[in-house]
Protein backbone atom coordinates (compact mmCIF):
# COMPACT_ATOMS: atom_id res chain seq x y z
CA UNK A 1 0.00 0.00 0.00
CA UNK A 2 1.53 3.90 -0.75
CA UNK A 3 1.31 5.12 2.41
CA UNK A 4 -0.35 8.39 3.94
CA UNK A 5 2.70 10.70 3.56
CA UNK A 6 3.05 9.71 -0.14
CA UNK A 7 -0.28 11.32 -0.32
CA UNK A 8 -0.22 14.38 1.00
CA UNK A 9 -0.89 16.69 -1.26
CA UNK A 10 -0.71 20.27 -0.73
CA UNK A 11 -3.99 20.51 -1.22
CA UNK A 12 -4.69 18.34 1.71
CA UNK A 13 -2.92 21.06 4.55
CA UNK A 14 -6.59 22.53 4.49
CA UNK A 15 -8.03 21.30 8.02
CA UNK A 16 -11.19 21.77 7.89
CA UNK A 17 -13.14 19.68 10.38
CA UNK A 18 -16.15 17.99 8.29
CA UNK A 19 -17.36 16.81 12.02
CA UNK A 20 -17.13 18.53 15.77
CA UNK A 21 -17.59 16.73 18.91
CA UNK A 22 -17.89 18.88 21.73
CA UNK A 23 -18.19 17.75 25.44
CA UNK A 24 -20.08 14.49 24.89
CA UNK A 25 -21.62 12.76 27.59
CA UNK A 26 -23.07 9.63 27.91
CA UNK A 27 -23.88 7.52 30.85
CA UNK A 28 -25.49 3.61 31.24
CA UNK A 29 -26.91 3.38 34.71
CA UNK A 30 -24.92 6.23 36.43
CA UNK A 31 -21.21 4.83 34.89
CA UNK A 32 -20.09 7.16 32.46
CA UNK A 33 -19.15 5.81 29.31
CA UNK A 34 -18.01 8.81 27.51
CA UNK A 35 -17.11 11.90 29.85
CA UNK A 36 -16.54 14.92 27.83
CA UNK A 37 -15.17 13.62 24.49
CA UNK A 38 -13.87 16.83 22.32
CA UNK A 39 -12.28 16.42 19.19
CA UNK A 40 -12.60 17.18 15.17
CA UNK A 41 -12.33 15.37 12.44
CA UNK A 42 -10.35 16.97 9.50
CA UNK A 43 -12.31 16.57 5.99
CA UNK A 44 -10.37 14.56 3.37
CA UNK A 45 -8.43 13.04 5.98
CA UNK A 46 -7.95 9.58 7.87
CA UNK A 47 -8.51 10.30 11.72
CA UNK A 48 -7.98 7.36 14.00
CA UNK A 49 -9.90 7.29 17.34
CA UNK A 50 -7.93 5.02 19.48
CA UNK A 51 -7.58 3.86 23.37
CA UNK A 52 -7.25 1.04 25.87
CA UNK A 53 -10.37 -0.85 25.98
CA UNK A 54 -13.77 0.27 27.12
CA UNK A 55 -12.54 3.73 26.43
CA UNK A 56 -15.66 4.67 25.32
CA UNK A 57 -14.93 4.99 21.54
CA UNK A 58 -17.69 2.31 20.36
CA UNK A 59 -19.91 4.48 22.31
CA UNK A 60 -18.79 8.18 20.49
CA UNK A 61 -18.98 6.30 17.16
CA UNK A 62 -22.42 5.38 18.08
CA UNK A 63 -23.71 8.54 18.98
CA UNK A 64 -22.03 10.28 16.01
CA UNK A 65 -24.04 7.89 14.31
CA UNK A 66 -27.32 8.26 15.60
CA UNK A 67 -27.05 4.93 16.80
CA UNK A 68 -27.40 6.00 20.82
CA UNK A 69 -28.29 9.58 21.89
CA UNK A 70 -25.96 11.25 24.04
CA UNK A 71 -27.09 13.02 27.53
CA UNK A 72 -24.92 16.30 26.53
CA UNK A 73 -22.64 18.01 24.45
CA UNK A 74 -23.15 18.40 20.75
CA UNK A 75 -21.97 17.08 17.33
CA UNK A 76 -21.71 18.59 14.17
CA UNK A 77 -21.43 17.68 10.74
CA UNK A 78 -20.26 20.80 8.53
CA UNK A 79 -21.86 23.44 10.21
CA UNK A 80 -25.31 21.46 11.14
CA UNK A 81 -25.77 20.49 14.63
CA UNK A 82 -27.01 16.97 14.26
CA UNK A 83 -26.90 15.99 17.63
CA UNK A 84 -29.26 13.23 18.54
CA UNK A 85 -30.87 13.30 15.18
CA UNK A 86 -32.17 9.74 13.89
CA UNK A 87 -29.80 7.79 12.25
CA UNK A 88 -31.48 8.25 8.65
CA UNK A 89 -31.15 11.97 9.09
CA UNK A 90 -27.69 11.64 9.52
CA UNK A 91 -26.93 8.74 6.83
CA UNK A 92 -28.72 11.62 4.42
CA UNK A 93 -25.98 13.75 5.28
CA UNK A 94 -23.37 11.63 4.29
CA UNK A 95 -22.49 9.44 6.85
CA UNK A 96 -22.48 5.91 6.95
CA UNK A 97 -20.57 3.35 9.54
CA UNK A 98 -19.62 0.06 10.25
CA UNK A 99 -19.60 -2.52 13.23
CA UNK A 100 -16.96 -3.85 15.41
CA UNK A 101 -19.21 -7.10 15.17
CA UNK A 102 -19.78 -7.45 11.78
CA UNK A 103 -24.00 -7.38 10.72
CA UNK A 104 -24.20 -8.94 7.55
CA UNK A 105 -27.74 -10.14 6.57
CA UNK A 106 -26.60 -14.04 6.53
CA UNK A 107 -29.95 -15.35 5.08
CA UNK A 108 -29.34 -12.76 2.36
CA UNK A 109 -26.56 -13.10 -0.56
CA UNK A 110 -23.28 -10.93 -0.80
CA UNK A 111 -24.84 -9.29 -3.60
CA UNK A 112 -28.04 -8.94 -2.00
CA UNK A 113 -26.52 -7.35 1.40
CA UNK A 114 -25.21 -4.14 -1.04
CA UNK A 115 -28.52 -3.99 -2.63
CA UNK A 116 -30.07 -3.35 0.87
CA UNK A 117 -27.18 -1.36 2.48
CA UNK A 118 -29.15 1.61 3.91
CA UNK A 119 -29.23 4.75 1.36
CA UNK A 120 -31.59 7.09 -0.23
CA UNK A 121 -33.53 5.42 -2.55
CA UNK A 122 -36.11 7.03 -5.24
CA UNK A 123 -37.93 3.71 -4.25
CA UNK A 124 -38.56 4.35 -0.84
CA UNK A 125 -41.00 6.98 -1.94
CA UNK A 126 -44.70 5.62 -2.54
CA UNK A 127 -45.43 8.21 -5.31
CA UNK A 128 -42.60 6.79 -6.91
CA UNK A 129 -43.32 2.94 -6.33
CA UNK A 130 -46.72 3.96 -7.67
CA UNK A 131 -45.90 6.44 -10.83
CA UNK A 132 -42.30 6.28 -12.13
CA UNK A 133 -42.15 2.31 -11.98
CA UNK A 134 -39.65 2.94 -15.16
CA UNK A 135 -37.47 5.29 -12.94
CA UNK A 136 -37.17 2.78 -10.10
CA UNK A 137 -36.39 0.22 -12.74
CA UNK A 138 -33.44 2.24 -13.84
CA UNK A 139 -32.47 3.06 -10.36
CA UNK A 140 -32.58 -1.04 -9.92
CA UNK A 141 -29.97 -1.51 -12.67
CA UNK A 142 -27.74 1.01 -11.73
CA UNK A 143 -27.49 -0.41 -8.47
CA UNK A 144 -26.88 -4.16 -9.50
CA UNK A 145 -24.36 -2.03 -11.67
CA UNK A 146 -22.39 -0.04 -8.90
CA UNK A 147 -22.98 -3.77 -6.07
CA UNK A 148 -21.23 -5.73 -8.74
CA UNK A 149 -18.51 -3.07 -9.23
CA UNK A 150 -17.75 -2.42 -5.35
CA UNK A 151 -17.99 -6.24 -5.00
CA UNK A 152 -15.00 -6.29 -8.00
CA UNK A 153 -12.86 -3.60 -6.15
CA UNK A 154 -12.65 -5.38 -2.84
CA UNK A 155 -12.46 -9.01 -3.97
CA UNK A 156 -16.00 -10.61 -3.54
CA UNK A 157 -17.14 -10.71 -6.77
CA UNK A 158 -16.70 -14.20 -7.18
CA UNK A 159 -18.52 -15.10 -3.70
CA UNK A 160 -21.55 -12.47 -5.17
CA UNK A 161 -24.23 -15.55 -4.60
CA UNK A 162 -22.72 -17.30 -1.38
CA UNK A 163 -24.51 -16.51 1.91
CA UNK A 164 -22.95 -13.94 3.64
CA UNK A 165 -23.31 -16.08 6.46
CA UNK A 166 -20.99 -18.63 5.02
CA UNK A 167 -18.14 -16.42 4.66
CA UNK A 168 -15.02 -16.07 6.17
CA UNK A 169 -14.67 -13.09 9.23
CA UNK A 170 -12.12 -11.52 7.18
CA UNK A 171 -14.51 -11.14 4.11
CA UNK A 172 -17.50 -10.60 6.47
CA UNK A 173 -15.32 -7.40 7.39
CA UNK A 174 -14.94 -7.00 3.46
CA UNK A 175 -18.16 -7.41 3.23
CA UNK A 176 -19.31 -4.35 6.15
CA UNK A 177 -16.66 -1.98 4.42
CA UNK A 178 -18.69 -2.59 1.20
CA UNK A 179 -22.01 -2.42 2.17
CA UNK A 180 -20.98 0.83 3.34
CA UNK A 181 -19.28 2.01 0.31
CA UNK A 182 -22.23 1.38 -1.43
CA UNK A 183 -23.56 4.45 -0.21
CA UNK A 184 -21.26 7.03 -1.40
CA UNK A 185 -20.91 8.40 2.27
CA UNK A 186 -18.53 11.33 2.32
CA UNK A 187 -17.42 10.65 6.32
CA UNK A 188 -17.25 6.95 6.72
CA UNK A 189 -16.75 5.64 10.40
CA UNK A 190 -15.18 2.27 10.79
CA UNK A 191 -14.89 0.10 14.30
CA UNK A 192 -12.10 -1.80 14.02
CA UNK A 193 -12.28 -2.89 10.19
CA UNK A 194 -9.22 -4.96 10.44
CA UNK A 195 -9.85 -6.62 13.80
CA UNK A 196 -9.26 -10.32 13.56
CA UNK A 197 -8.22 -10.78 10.46
CA UNK A 198 -4.94 -11.70 8.58
CA UNK A 199 -1.65 -9.85 7.99
CA UNK A 200 -2.33 -10.21 4.62
CA UNK A 201 -5.83 -8.99 4.75
CA UNK A 202 -5.06 -5.70 7.09
CA UNK A 203 -2.64 -4.79 4.51
CA UNK A 204 -5.68 -4.95 1.79
CA UNK A 205 -8.07 -3.33 4.19
CA UNK A 206 -5.38 -0.14 4.56
CA UNK A 207 -4.99 -0.02 0.93
CA UNK A 208 -8.68 0.17 0.24
CA UNK A 209 -8.91 2.67 3.30
CA UNK A 210 -6.49 4.79 1.26
CA UNK A 211 -8.28 4.64 -1.68
CA UNK A 212 -11.41 5.73 -0.27
CA UNK A 213 -9.56 8.81 0.75
CA UNK A 214 -7.92 9.49 -2.76
CA UNK A 215 -11.41 9.34 -3.82
CA UNK A 216 -12.15 12.17 -0.96
CA UNK A 217 -14.14 10.17 1.45
CA UNK A 218 -13.44 11.40 5.51
CA UNK A 219 -12.72 8.23 7.02
CA UNK A 220 -12.49 7.83 10.85
CA UNK A 221 -11.56 4.64 12.46
CA UNK A 222 -11.43 3.00 15.62
CA UNK A 223 -8.31 1.07 15.57
CA UNK A 224 -6.14 -1.09 18.08
CA UNK A 225 -3.01 -1.85 15.18
CA UNK A 226 -0.63 0.89 15.53
CA UNK A 227 1.32 -0.66 12.85
CA UNK A 228 -1.46 0.40 10.50
CA UNK A 229 -2.45 3.94 12.29
CA UNK A 230 1.22 4.80 11.60
CA UNK A 231 1.23 3.85 8.50
CA UNK A 232 -2.46 5.53 7.05
CA UNK A 233 -3.26 7.70 9.59
CA UNK A 234 -2.98 11.56 9.25
CA UNK A 235 -3.98 12.42 12.71
CA UNK A 236 -5.23 10.24 15.63
CA UNK A 237 -7.47 10.95 18.85
CA UNK A 238 -6.96 9.15 21.91
CA UNK A 239 -10.01 8.54 24.13
CA UNK A 240 -9.00 7.30 27.69
CA UNK A 241 -12.42 6.66 30.66
CA UNK A 242 -14.60 8.48 28.32
CA UNK A 243 -12.42 11.53 27.85
CA UNK A 244 -10.23 12.77 24.65
CA UNK A 245 -6.95 12.54 26.10
CA UNK A 246 -4.46 13.71 23.43
CA UNK A 247 -4.65 14.68 19.56
CA UNK A 248 -1.80 14.77 16.71
CA UNK A 249 0.15 12.45 14.93
CA UNK A 250 1.44 9.20 16.46
CA UNK A 251 5.10 10.04 16.53
CA UNK A 252 3.87 12.81 18.40
CA UNK A 253 1.46 11.30 20.97
CA UNK A 254 4.04 8.50 21.67
CA UNK A 255 6.42 11.71 23.18
CA UNK A 256 3.12 12.49 25.34
CA UNK A 257 3.93 10.94 28.89
CA UNK A 258 0.09 10.83 29.91
CA UNK A 259 -0.75 8.69 26.83
CA UNK A 260 1.53 6.37 27.22
CA UNK A 261 0.62 6.04 30.44
CA UNK A 262 -2.97 5.08 29.45
CA UNK A 263 -2.42 3.45 26.52
CA UNK A 264 0.64 3.54 24.25
CA UNK A 265 2.88 1.71 27.01
CA UNK A 266 0.47 -1.31 27.57
CA UNK A 267 0.44 -1.50 23.24
CA UNK A 268 4.68 -0.78 23.86
CA UNK A 269 4.76 -3.96 25.91
CA UNK A 270 2.37 -6.03 24.71
CA UNK A 271 4.63 -6.65 21.66
CA UNK A 272 5.57 -6.30 17.81
CA UNK A 273 2.09 -7.67 16.81
CA UNK A 274 0.38 -4.11 17.55
N1 LIG B 1 -25.32 -0.46 25.78
C1 LIG B 1 -24.55 -0.41 26.89
N2 LIG B 1 -25.05 -0.63 28.11
C2 LIG B 1 -24.29 -0.55 29.22
N3 LIG B 1 -22.97 -0.26 29.21
C3 LIG B 1 -22.40 -0.04 28.01
C4 LIG B 1 -23.14 -0.10 26.79
N4 LIG B 1 -22.32 0.18 25.76
C5 LIG B 1 -21.11 0.40 26.32
N5 LIG B 1 -21.16 0.27 27.66
C6 LIG B 1 -20.03 0.47 28.58
O1 LIG B 1 -19.44 1.73 28.26
C7 LIG B 1 -18.04 1.66 28.33
C8 LIG B 1 -17.44 2.06 27.00
O2 LIG B 1 -17.71 1.03 26.06
P1 LIG B 1 -17.31 1.10 24.53
O3 LIG B 1 -17.85 -0.12 23.88
O4 LIG B 1 -17.73 2.41 23.98
O5 LIG B 1 -15.72 1.04 24.63
P2 LIG B 1 -14.62 0.88 23.48
O6 LIG B 1 -13.64 1.97 23.68
O7 LIG B 1 -15.28 0.76 22.15
O8 LIG B 1 -13.94 -0.51 23.89
P3 LIG B 1 -13.32 -1.68 22.95
O9 LIG B 1 -11.94 -1.23 22.55
O10 LIG B 1 -13.25 -2.86 23.89
O11 LIG B 1 -14.25 -1.93 21.81
C9 LIG B 1 -17.69 0.25 28.78
O12 LIG B 1 -17.51 0.25 30.18
C10 LIG B 1 -18.90 -0.54 28.38
O13 LIG B 1 -19.07 -1.66 29.21
MG1 LIG C 1 -15.41 -0.72 20.73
Amino acid sequence: MTTRDEMNSPVDQVNEPILRCQDITKSFLGVNAVNGATFDVPKGKITALIGPNGAGKTTVVNIISGAMKCDSGTVHMGSTDVTNWERYKIARLGLMRTFQLSRELGGLTVLENLLVAPKVQAGESLFNIFFRPRLLKREERQNIERATEILRTYGLYELRDSLARELSGGQKKLLEISRGVMASPSLFLLDEPMAGVNPALIERIGGYILDMKRQGMTVLMIEHNLNVVEKICDNVIVLAEGRTLATGRLSELRANPEVVQAYLGEIINAGPHN
